[in-house]
């Protein structure tokens, strides 16, 4: 299947990671709208299932969950065994699973940090590693890493995340030069402010999680390598990484997430 045309997305299977919720539930409806069967991760089994259920019973789609801690070493090797041994070739990796942590540095729990980057930053590498291989020998397959408006600029009171999502944005531009031309895909996608259960605060230009879906197909759909979710969000995030002093910047998110930290 040829990702980049303008055709329906039609045959194959994508996996989504953190697909149970927000934005990652929205994604797996909206693969499974192109037809595309698809493999479920998130932590919590029991939601995991009753999404697969009803995603078979709305689209006629093939669905396997598969309940995982992605923040746990060995769980991208284990997902990856899991889907040899299942038989499934992955043609659409959606790296969405993330968390956030609105916490000032100093007052922030080691292990909690710790397992934020895991997830965030570590299995977004891992499982790339992993799939990667694959697409490029079948000389098809698309990767999609959601980064966050966070990514392109200082995140004070939300440091660990926005560094996770600089990562994620980093490694998926030089992704997307490795990859040119050879069939595989690869775009960042980063949402600003979201309404979904890890957003639930009121923001400037807030989207919904099926408007970011949308922002997904077209990024396949595309050639760069990063994709702003929204017009409000593209100019917030040129703005605050491109145009603005860092001081200024900072000051300004700081402000932001030092709300969310007071509201925590
Ligand atoms: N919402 C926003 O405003 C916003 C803005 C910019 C970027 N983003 C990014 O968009 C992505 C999705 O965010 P969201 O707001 O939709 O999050 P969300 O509502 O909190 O949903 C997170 C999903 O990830 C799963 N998950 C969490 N920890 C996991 C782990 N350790 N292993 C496997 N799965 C895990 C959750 O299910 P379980 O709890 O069952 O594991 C859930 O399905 C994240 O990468 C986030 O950073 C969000």
């Amino acid at each position: 299947m040829d990702v980049t045309t303008r055709e329906p997305i039609k045959q194959g299977t994508v996996l989504v990671t953190g697909a149970t919720m927000g934005i990652g539930a929205a994604i797996a409806e909206r693969m499974a709208r192109e037809g595309m069967d698809l493999v479920l991760v998130a932590r919590d089994g029991a939601r995991l299932e009753a999404a697969a259920k009803r995603l078979r019973a709305d689209h006629g789609v093939e669905v396997l969950a598969v309940p995982l801690d992605l923040s746990r070493e060995q769980a991208s090797v284990r997902l990856a065994e899991r889907l040899r041994d299942e038989r499934i070739e992955v043609e659409i990796l959606v790296n969405n699973a993330g968390t956030a942590l609105a916490a000032a540095v100093a007052a922030t729990d080691p292990a909690r940090v710790r397992a934020l980057v895991d997830l965030n930053a570590g299995a977004v590498v891992e499982l790339t590693s992993l799939l990667l291989p694959g697409m490029i020998a079948r000389g098809h397959g698309a990767i999609v890493n959601i980064a966050s408006t966070a990514a392109y600029a200082p995140a004070p009171y939300n440091a660990a995340y926005g560094a996770s999502k600089a990562f994620v944005l980093s490694f998926t531009r030089a992704l997307w030069a490795e990859t040119l031309g050879t069939g595989v895909r690869v775009a960042a996608v980063s949402p600003g402010a979201t309404e979904t259960p890890m957003n639930t605060r009121q923001a400037p230009g807030k989207r919904q999680p099926e408007q970011v879906a949308e922002t997904v197909i077209k990024a396949l759909r595309g050639r760069g390598p990063a994709v702003v979710d929204g017009r409000f969000n593209s100019v917030q995030a040129f703005v605050f990484g491109r145009l603005l002093p860092t001081r200024t910047a900072a000051r300004i998110t700081g402000q932001f997430f030092r709300k969310a930290v007071w509201e925590n």
